[in-house]
């Protein structure tokens, strides 16, 4: 039987990943492994937090003891490894939060996979789930395959990568069996609002300014977060062990273009004058290091495995918007309190 250890579950694209695995197979002990920082919410998973395979443990990733305990207690089979800190803002303002969790982090549960598993590593499978951010910027052509030499620009990105570099060190030197996917941005319900699409529906709702940083025309490739679920499951069970798969939405979207649509798609679901979102769109200092442009070819996870995105943009964003719109308290909770703090001192006189 798997005892899949799920790490940063309490989080946005953990916690999605968590109730496919718990729906999808009940035969499968699913133990989700969270510090719940700021950013980990246990709402997120009150659908199934009630499941008799599913288990939730409140650990830090840099208490390697503490996950020595959780793997031992539930017999853990397979990590799938999504614990981070994960918002390149904050990256700016404190790298080393960002070393200790990506980088020590990841090392700590290598660790322990490598102690617990030793007597037959080729029955045991560590899935590190990383971002597209490490192969750094791209002009106005091409896109990131898996080749791609790695060139990241922020502490965010840095810290990824060395920590996919960990991932493949262990493979090589004490043969664990891993694997890595790289994945473009992801939107969806659960996104905390910190990030531009849910930041922005939110200030729309409020109708405070949205804040966009720079010239607006840096591009991103957008991938609905249900889908990055499905990708994982494939890989976990038929990816090959010790490769990368980059995984993208082969949705391109300059952010000025993109948020213009949100607040069409947002002035039509509130009844508003058409425009008066739109006049919300504010200018503001760009992000320091900011990469111009990120965009994945996910063919070979499409031709290896068949996997494609399943949702397009335009019922995706639909969908987000109506849930953030129906969830008013989920976001109500978030904004108040630390939040409220973190985004004065983000935004004001930016
Ligand atoms: P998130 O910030 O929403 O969630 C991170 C989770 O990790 C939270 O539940 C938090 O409590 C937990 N966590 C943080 N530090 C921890 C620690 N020290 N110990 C234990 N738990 C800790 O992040 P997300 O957007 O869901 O991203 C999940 C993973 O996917 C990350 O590894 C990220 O790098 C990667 N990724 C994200 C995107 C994206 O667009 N959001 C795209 C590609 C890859
Ligand atoms: O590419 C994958 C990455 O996508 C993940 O690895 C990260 O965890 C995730 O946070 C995301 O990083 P980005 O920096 O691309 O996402 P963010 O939502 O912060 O910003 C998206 C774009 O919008 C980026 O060009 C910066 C811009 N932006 C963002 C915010 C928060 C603004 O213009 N204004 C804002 O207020």
């Amino acid at each position: 039987m798997k005892s899949i250890l799920i790490t940063g579950g309490a989080g946005f694209i953990g916690s999605h990943v968590v109730r496919l695995f718990v729906t999808k197979y009940p035969e499968y002990k699913i133990v989700n492994l969270d510090a719940l920082t700021y950013a980990g919410n246990l709402e997120n998973l009150k659908d199934i937090d009630h499941s008799p395979n599913y288990y939730f443990e409140k650990v830090n990733i840099l208490d390697a003891e503490a996950i020595t305990e959780v793997f031992i207690k539930h017999a853990i089979t397979d990590v799938i490894h999504l614990a981070a800190e994960s918002h390149v803002d904050r990256s700016i303002i404190s790298p080393l939060d960002f070393v200790y969790t990506n980088i020590i982090g990841t090392v700590n549960l290598l660790n322990t996979a490598r102690h617990q598993w030793k007597a037959d590593y080729s029955s045991h499978l560590f899935y590190h789930i990383s971002t597209d951010e490490v192969y750094g910027a791209l002009g106005d052509t091409g896109l990131f395959t898996e080749t791609t030499p790695y060139h990241p620009n922020s502490p965010y990105s840095a810290s990824k990568a060395s920590s996919d570099h960990f991932v493949r060190a262990y493979a090589e030197t004490y043969h664990m069996k891993t694997v890595v996917s790289n994945c473009s941005n992801n939107y969806g319900p659960f996104h905390f609002p910190e990030k531009l699409i849910p930041l922005f529906i939110n200030n729309i709702i409020t109708k405070k300014p949205l804040p966009v940083y720079g010239d607006g025309l840096y591009t991103r490739d957008w991938l609905f977060v249900k889908d990055h679920a499905l990708a994982i499951d494939l890989i976990f069970h038929q990816g090959k062990a010790d490769e990368t798969y980059n995984i993208g939405g082969f949705n391109e979207w300059r952010n000025i273009d993109l948020v213009k649509l949100l607040c069409t798609l947002m002035d039509e679901k509130l009844g508003r004058v058409k425009g008066e979102s739109e006049a919300l769109i504010t200018y503001v200092k760009d992000r320091p290091g900011h990469d111009r442009r990120y965009a994945i070819d996910a063919s070979k996870i499409n031709k290896e495995l068949g996997w494609k995105p399943t949702v397009t943009f335009e019922e995706g964003l639909s969908q987000t918007i109506d849930w953030y719109l129906e969830n008013t308290e989920w976001l109500n909770n978030i904004t108040s309190g630390a939040y409220a703090k973190y985004y004065e001192s983000m935004y004001t006189n930016r």
